[in-house]
């Protein structure tokens, strides 16, 4: 499986010859500009909730890929009326068997709203059963306890979690997130791309390894074997 980080909270993962990206949020997100959004290729996308750097580039990439949108119902319900058809939708605590693996919606304590104000729903994250690994994608989100349920009831390979602070979780608190996890690995996001998330590179990285686990912070556009 390969791993790309598309800068803020978007990835694509390439598993069993099918990419899945996660929250496209490219043209709007400066750090990003490496990127060529029209050489994006999707068969699915993953929306954890509707905030703008979520889904800046969600609709368009979704007509031009033709991809599978998986997100809770509400966001569901709103692609449909963008004209966006290809959408299953899910909601906390279901999964479901797609040709690449499992998907299990998990809960994200955070807002979701669309940039037109409609309601989005919970907001949530993803954990993926895929290649015998196990990778968690947490959203944004607060720490909390329900990640110790997840830790106890799966064996997690990699987390990806937010730790930017101010609107999600900082390094310190996602360093107790991964030991709630019960995982060794950790790719950072959701950090560095405008002002209210900028963060110290060496403290949040020194932050994990006083806890015993590792951070990974990818360069845009980087590229990890999982
Ligand atoms: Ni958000
Ligand atoms: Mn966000």
């Amino acid at each position: 499986m390969e791993i790309r980080y598309l800068g803020h909270s978007c990835f694509t993962l390439k598993t069993q010859g099918k990419t899945l990206l996660f929250d496209p949020f490219i043209s709007g997100n400066e750090l990003a500009k490496g990127i060529d959004i029209g050489s994006i290729e999707a068969d699915y996308i993953l929306v954890s909730h509707a905030h703008e750097d979520h889904t800046a580039d969600l609709v368009a990439l979704a007509k031009s890929t033709g991809a599978t949108v998986i997100a809770i119902w509400e966001i569901h319900a709103w692609l449909n009326k963008q004209g966006v058809t290809n959408t299953h939708p899910m909601n906390i605590g279901g999964k479901k068997v797609f040709e690449f693996g499992t998907v299990y919606m998990t809960y994200a304590m955070h807002s979701s709203s669309f940039a037109d104000g409609t309601y989005g729903g919970q907001a949530a994250g993803f954990l993926l059963e895929v290649k015998g690994k196990t990778i968690y994608y947490s959203g944004d989100t607060g720490l909390t306890h329900e990640m110790k349920l997840l830790g106890e009831r799966f064996t997690i390979d990699l987390a990806i979690l937010p730790i930017g602070d101010n609107f999600t979780m900082d390094a310190k608190d996602a360093a107790l997130a991964a030991t709630y996890l019960n995982t060794k690995k950790v790719i950072g996001m959701h950090y560095d791309t405008f002002g209210f998330i900028k963060i110290e590179h060496q403290a949040a990285l020194a932050a994990f390894e006083k806890l015993g686990t590792n951070l990974t912070l990818m360069k845009i556009g980087e590229q990890l074997a999982v």
